[in-house]
C-alpha cells in the first residue's frame, strides 16, 4: 500500500473547522492530496464526521452525539457533514482518505458495521480504514473484505503482529510521541508501512521520516507543501 506522505488531520487540520467539508476543500486548494476524518453514529444511525463523543467542543449544543438525531445535530451546527457528503466531496476532489471509525462507547460493533456496509456500496477504496476499537474495525472488515485497513494504536503493542493478522491490516498508525527507534525497526524489518499522528512541526516530521515513516498526519498541511 502506497501512502501519501502528508495527510491532513480531521479533514484539514487548522485550515478550517475540524471534520468539515470546508476542510476538504482547503486541503485540496493547498495541494495536499490526503485527509483523515473521524466517523461516529448519531442516535438514528446516521454516520457523521465527529471526533468527540459529545457535541460540546465543536458545536453550540451540549450532550452526547449518540443521543441526538441527525436533524438535531445539523441544527446544532449545519456544517457537520454526513459520511456520504464527506466521501462524495473527497472523491470529487480526488483525495485519499483515512476513514477512522470513532464509535461512541457501547456502539463499537454497530458503527463498524453500518459504516462498513455503506462504504462497501459507495467508497472508491482510495485510502485506508482504521479504528482504536478493535471491535469496530473487525465489524468494518467483515463488511469490507477487500478494503485496506490499518491497525491504529498509541504505541506499537507487543502483540501487533497478531492484531494485524486478525484485522488483515496492511499498515500501522501510531502516536508520533510514542514512536521509538525499536518500533520503527520492527515495522521496517517486516516491510509494514506506518504513519504517525499528529505532527505539527518540521523537526518532528523529519525525525519520523528518518525513522522510516511512510506518512504523517498534520493539522498544519501548509507547513509541508
Ligand atoms: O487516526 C489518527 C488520529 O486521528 C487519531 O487521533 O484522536 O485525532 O482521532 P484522533
Ligand atoms: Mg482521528
Amino acid at each position: 500500500m502506497r501512502y501519501p506522505r502528508i495527510i491532513a488531520h480531521r479533514c484539514g487540520g487548522d485550515l478550517a473547522m475540524e471534520n468539515s467539508i470546508a476542510g476538504l476543500v482547503a486541503t485540496k486548494q493547498l495541494g495536499c492530496r490526503a485527509v483523515e476524518f473521524d466517523v461516529m453514529l448519531t442516535a438514528d444511525g446516521v454516520p457523521v464526521l465527529m471526533h468527540d463523543e459529545t457535541l460540546d467542543r465543536t458545536t453550540r449544543c451540549r450532550g452526547f452525539v449518540a443521543e441526538h438525531t441527525f436533524d438535531q445535530i445539523r441544527a446544532c451546527d449545519a456544517r457537520v457533514p454526513t459520511l456520504g457528503e464527506a466521501v462524495g466531496e473527497s472523491q470529487r476532489l480526488g483525495l485519499w482518505m483515512n476513514i477512522e471509525l470513532k464509535p461512541a462507547a457501547g456502539h463499537e460493533e454497530e458503527t463498524g458495521s453500518v459504516v462498513g456496509r455503506w462504504l462497501a456500496r459507495n467508497w472508491n477504496g482510495h485510502g485506508v480504514i482504521s479504528s482504536f476499537s478493535e471491535k469496530s474495525a473487525l465489524a468494518g472488515r467483515h463488511a469490507l473484505p477487500q478494503a485496506p485497513f490499518a491497525l491504529l494504536c498509541d504505541a506499537l503493542p507487543a502483540d501487533w503482529r497478531a492484531r494485524m493478522e486478525r484485522l488483515n491490516a496492511v499498515a500501522v498508525h501510531l502516536d508520533a510521541q510514542r514512536v521509538d527507534a525499536a518500533a520503527a525497526r520492527q515495522l521496517g524489518a517486516a516491510g509494514i508501512p506506518w504513519a504517525a499522528w499528529t505532527v505539527n512541526d518540521a523537526g518532528t516530521a523529519e525525525r519520523l521520516f528518518s525513522l522510516g515513516a511512510a506518512a504523517i498526519f498534520t493539522d498544519r498541511p501548509d507547513l509541508f507543501r
